[in-house]
Order: C-alpha cells, then structure tokens, then sequence
C-alpha cells in the first residue's frame, strides 16, 4: 500500500501563534541572540497537518538585501526537502519585495547547511573571523570541526527580476 504524503503549507506565522522556539534553537543555541533578531525579523513557518515541520526567519539587512538569520526543520522530517522548499520559498518573497540579493551565515563546520545553500545558488561572499568563538559561550562542535568563522553566504536576485 502507497503512503499519501500530506501536503506541506507556507505561510508567515501567525502574531498570535507561540514562536517556535524548540526549533530555532535548533539553528542557533542562543535565546538571547534569537530574541534580538526576532525583534525585527519576519517569522515563517512550514506545516503539515496544523503541525510547525519548519521554520526560516527573514531580517531586513538593508533596504535592498534580506537576510536568513534562521532556518530549521523538525528533526523527524529533515533530508526530506523542506530545508530547500523553504529557502525557495523565502527567495520568492524576497523577490516580491524588490530585494537585490538574500544572504545566510553559516558556520564553517556546517558542511551539510554549505551544501545545501550553494546548490540552490548562494555564493561565499563574507567571513566573519572568530563570530562564534566571540559570541557563544559555550564551544559548539559540528562534524568534528569547532565553528569559529561565520561564512556568509549571498544569492543575487537581480537576473531572476529580469527573467
Ligand atoms: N548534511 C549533509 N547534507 C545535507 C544536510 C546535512 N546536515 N542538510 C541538508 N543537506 C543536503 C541534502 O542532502 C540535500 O542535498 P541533495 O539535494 O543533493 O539531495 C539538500 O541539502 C537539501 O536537503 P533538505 O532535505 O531540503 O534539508 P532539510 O529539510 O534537512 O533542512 C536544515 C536542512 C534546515 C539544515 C536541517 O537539516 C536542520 O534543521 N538542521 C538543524 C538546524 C540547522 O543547522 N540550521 C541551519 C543553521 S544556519 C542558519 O540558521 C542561518
């Protein structure tokens, strides 16, 4: 017997929905860092079923670049094409909203997150030296490699506006 696959929702969330925060830590182990960008960030959320599988956060970096301060699925659903199905999706409000370019900061042990933003168009365009030995107190450890840079990650949107 087939398995129907139930489908998959995009929307901002909801003022009035509780942030997802079991999720965000996922992406960044600082409540404290996530709560000073959500001040000014746009929370969206991937569901299925009434059920948050996703979450990608969008902070105005300036008037014409938007940045991904956070991106994180349910760990029960990851590898299953939501990561890359909310990035689109993010790329296509960005484009909505006239942005020029849409950037992301990984750190230098997320070999998996590298791969996943430069398939889908992203280009090292920044390195932060030092971002998370600076910002965290605690060491973090990725694949056996501690994260110390901040790689900064930017996909120009100009030649899709002109597609
Ligand atoms: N290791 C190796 N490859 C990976 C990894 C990984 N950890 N994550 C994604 N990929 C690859 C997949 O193999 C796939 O490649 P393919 O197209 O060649 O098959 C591609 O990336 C797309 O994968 P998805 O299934 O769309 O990714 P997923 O739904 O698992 O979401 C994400 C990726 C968001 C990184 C998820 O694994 C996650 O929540 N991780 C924990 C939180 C995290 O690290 N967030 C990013 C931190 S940086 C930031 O937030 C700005």
């Amino acid at each position: 017997m087939k398995v129907k696959m139930q489908p998959i929702t995009f929307a901002k969330l909801d003022q009035h929905c509780q942030i997802p925060y079991e999720l965000l830590l996922l992406a960044d182990p600082s409540k404290e860092l996530i709560d000073n960008y959500l001040k000014q960030s746009e929370i969206f959320v991937a569901k299925q079923t009434n059920e948050i599988i996703g979450v990608i956060v969008l902070f105005p970096l300036s008037a014409e670049t938007v940045e991904i301060k956070n991106i994180a699925v349910k760990p029960a659903f990851q590898g299953q094409g939501i990561g890359r199905y909310l990035i689109e999706k993010v790329v296509q409000v960005a484009l909505l909203n006239q942005q020029k370019s849409i950037c992301i900061g990984t750190a230098n042990s997320s070999i998996g997150q590298l791969h996943l933003y430069q398939k889908l168009g992203f280009e090292i365009t920044d390195i932060k030296r030092n971002f998370f030995t600076d910002n965290y107190a605690e060491a973090i450890y990725e694949n056996g490699i501690q994260a110390k840079d901040m790689l900064v990650l930017t996909k120009q949107l100009i030649d899709e506006q002109e597609q």
